[in-house]
């Protein structure tokens, strides 16, 4: 089995993230934050240090702002559900994952307006644009960090200085880009960032992460015990009891703690630098093969490792049926939950094929889809 599809989720998991996750299992006797006894403190130690790390990783001065959340989906919920008032102006990009469009779809219907910006990663031509969309009342800008159709990635150094200067806050879906781009959020000045765990961080699926920029009010969307404040009817409003009703998924924070230190020790560009050199390869092999049609992000040093692609004149699903049945190869096809990117990529509705190589994969297995996908595009002609 050759595995592209590291956008969708990493594998394999690293051998030391399922032995945390097992040890977490068998050996932590106790709920953080729930009561005091040994086990409790146990796993607050495990929780603490998994919240020590991650705001290492996306430059929070103080780690109680990392929010720990089952995903990048619902720390997006929280974040625009909490913040988003009717009547305030939202500006967007037409490249959003559904994590983003349908939370700003079911708020429109409560009176948040939204405009959409071409995503475009070249700074200037993006910052003009954002000045034709914003007017009277744009409070917020909430894009996609990096697409997860086609790789394509934000200068979210040149969009942080816009926002300041134009008063507007920003939020960020960093799903595709945690792990394997620089992600400094209180040197952004941004005012959340959403992380996925089980993509290029490497953690489990379940797991994820809101992180919360300086003197940042999020209301609560979700509302009950916190092991604090036991006494009182309302939801504590310190970070990150505010944010984190009910028991947390322990073993998953766990695994998640460990993959980030695994993250930290290789180096996030060191890691995309090799995942990125596959992706190119991909993206260079694809586009040399007559009758195959190659959406990537090209040569930009920005990007993520996501190559999208199609046979022309065949079904996607077609060719990823023979990918996995001939060739052993897991690729992602259809529209990726971004249905907006493929209106914009002119590949709706049949969406994509969809490669996205992660550190572990091989040249060989590069090489292996150049070729398997040559023999189909000869056999559609
Ligand atoms: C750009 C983008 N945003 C959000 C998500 C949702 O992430 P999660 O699976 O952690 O909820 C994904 C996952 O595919 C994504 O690619």
């Amino acid at each position: 089995m050759i595995y592209l599809d590291h956008a969708a989720t990493s594998f394999p998991k690293p051998e030391r993230v399922i032995r945390a996750v097992e040890r977490c299992l068998r050996e932590v006797a106790g709920s953080p934050g729930r009561g005091g006894h040994a086990g409790v403190l146990q796993a607050n130690r495990l929780v603490f240090t998994a919240r020590e790390r991650a705001a290492r990783l996306l430059g929070i001065g103080d780690a109680a702002r990392v929010i720990f959340t089952s995903g990048a989906t619902a720390a997006i919920n929280v974040a625009l559900r909490g913040t988003l008032r009717p009547g305030d102006h939202v500006l967007t990009t037409d490249m959003e994952h559904n994590a983003v469009a349908r939370p700003l779809a079911r708020l429109r219907r409560d009176g948040v307006e939204v405009g959409v910006v071409p995503h475009d990663p070249d700074a200037g031509r993006f910052a003009a644009a954002l000045d034709a969309g914003r007017r009277e009342g744009t409070r917020w800008l909430v894009v996609n960090h990096a697409s997860n159709v086609n790789g394509q990635a934000l200068d979210l150094e040149a969009i942080a200085r816009w926002c300041e200067v134009s008063g507007v806050r920003l939020g960020v879906d960093a799903a595709q880009s945690a792990g394997l781009l620089p992600l400094d959020v209180d040197a952004l000045g941004a005012s959340w960032l959403a992380c996925s765990g089980h993509k290029a961080l490497h953690g489990p699926p379940g797991v994820g992460i809101l992180a919360v920029g300086r003197g940042v009010q999020i209301e609560p969307l979700v509302r009950g015990g916190t092991g604090s404040h036991s006494e009182s009817e309302e939801q504590p409003t310190e970070l990150p009891e505010a944010l984190e009703a009910g028991t947390p998924n322990t073993p998953g924070i766990a695994g998640l703690g460990e993959a980030i230190a695994l993250v930290l020790e290789e180096g996030v560009s060191a890691l995309h630098a090799r995942a990125q050199a596959l992706a190119r390869q991909l993206e260079s092999g694809l586009r040399a093969i007559d009758g195959v049609a190659v959406w990537g992000p090209g040569a930009s040093e920005r990007a993520v490792p996501v190559v999208s692609f199609t046979i022309v004149g065949e079904d996607p699903s077609l060719t990823a049926t023979r990918l996995e049945d001939d060739w052993g190869m897991r690729l992602r096809v259809g529209l990726h939950c971004a249905p907006a990117a493929h209106r914009r990529l002119g590949t709706f509705p049949g969406g994509t094929l969809r490669a996205s190589p992660g550190p572990t994969n091989a040249e060989v297995e590069i090489d292996g889809l150049i070729a398997a996908v040559t023999e189909l595009a000869a056999e559609a002609r």
